[in-house]
């Protein structure tokens, strides 16, 4: 029988011969923005591994207060030539290869030192994920987002989408997740604006959704990074119920995404009572368009756990114990894709290794990996 993880499957347009996908990982290897050289040959030796599809990690529009920190790449400026290089390098080991595009918002760099400047939805102050339990649970500062603020975000993502279709990618995704601005307009704790950005709060994430349809097209594939945690509160969710859910899903789908990339942290966890479908399973039926799962996948059981400040820091076994729940969960529809991260980080050849059987020679992930571009 063909092993489920390993058939063709099509999206917006863009072909893709199995369904593992690179998870988006920020590598902070771009000092002033510029990213590391190195970059290209790290993402191509993922295709050469067998991946179907990569998602780069977080890259900073073209706004003042859109980096993370000052070591994540760029995508405008000087910084789009080296992009163009890891492009031509994905394509020559006969991959494909999306940008995330982020906006930090209010856990950017800027609300970390003083002077804050940072912007968001509403001004309620957000820890960076660096501040931890010292940050105190809730600051008001600064202004919220003015509509030209807003405006000009929107023109951001536009420019950064056109330049993806400039340099040659096979698509964009929009970050939607983990506490970044899209999301803190998504969720209610850090939106409160009384205007109708804060009555529809899929609004803000719908203009940015719709301006990059607007230029790159149709038939060019726009994914959705979607996920209910924030980095610095993995309790936090942006819907309660499957109707909240939809009230969100939908004005994306109508604005232009062709698939959700799902940020679950363990992806056998049922989303809403009643169902164990998970949230990947729960986009994909309200928003009839393709989900991408990921979270925990390819990692044994203690790996999968990571808590708040682990991610990085603990050796992550690979573990090929539950792929074939994943594989059923394909089978019976759930979602159609899986995203790998800390595996695919540890074994550029993860996926080739599973599709040849050679599980043995499977490398974990360590976070030694993470001081070069391994
Ligand atoms: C080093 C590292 C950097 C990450 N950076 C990003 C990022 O830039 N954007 C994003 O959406 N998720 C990011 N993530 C989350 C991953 O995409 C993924 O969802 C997470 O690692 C869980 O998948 P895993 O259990 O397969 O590792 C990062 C994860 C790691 C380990």
């Amino acid at each position: 029988m063909t092993d489920p993880l390993f058939t063709p499957f099509a999206v917006g347009g863009m072909e893709l011969p199995n369904r593992v996908v690179m998870a988006p990982m920020g590598q902070g290897k771009a000092p002033g923005g510029m990213p590391d050289p190195g970059y290209a040959d790290y993402f191509a030796r993922r295709a050469q591994g067998g991946v179907g599809l990569i998602i780069s990690g977080a890259t900073a529009v073209n706004h003042p207060a859109a980096a993370f920190d000052e070591n994540e790449p760029h995508f405008h400026g000087a910084a789009l030539a080296e992009w163009g290089r890891a492009v031509a390098a994905v394509h020559a080991a006969g991959g494909r290869i999306m940008p995330q595009l982020a906006h930090a918002g209010l856990q950017g760099l800027a609300p970390v030192a003083p002077p804050w400047s940072g912007i968001g939805p509403s001004a309620v102050w957000m820890p960076a994920a660096t501040l931890g339990a010292d940050a105190g649970p809730e600051r008001i500062e600064g202004q919220p987002m003015t509509l030209a603020d807003i405006e000009s975000v929107v023109a951001a993502f536009a420019q950064a989408a056109r330049d993806a279709v400039a340099l040659g990618f096979d698509g964009i995704e929009i970050h939607g997740a983990h506490g970044f601005l899209i999301d803190q307009f998504l969720w209610p704790h850090t939106n409160r604006r009384p205007d109708h950005y804060g009555q529809d709060r899929a609004r803000f994430a719908a203009e940015i959704v719709a301006a990059c349809r607007a230029v790159v097209g149709p038939g060019f594939p726009i994914s959705f990074r979607f996920s209910q945690f924030k980095m610095t509160d993995y309790a936090a969710r942006v819907a309660q119920t499957p109707e909240e859910l939809e009230a969100l899903v939908r004005p994306l789908v109508d604005a232009g995404v062709d698939l959700f990339d799902c940020s679950l942290r363990r992806f056998w966890r049922p989303e809403f009572a009643g169902s164990a479908m998970n949230l990947a399973g729960w986009i994909r039926k309200l928003g009839g368009r393709p989900t991408v799962a990921g979270g925990g996948i390819g990692l044994a059981k203690t790996a999968m756990e990571y808590g708040q400040e682990g991610i990085y820091a603990t050796v992550a076994e690979s573990s090929l114990a539950h792929l074939d729940d994943v594989r059923e969960r394909i089978v019976r529809g759930e979602f159609d894709l899986i995203a790998l991260g800390r595996s695919i980080l540890g074994d550029a050849a993860w996926a080739a290794k599973v599709r040849e059987g050679a599980h043995d020679t499977l490398q974990p992930y360590r976070p030694e990996v993470l001081i070069g571009l391994n």
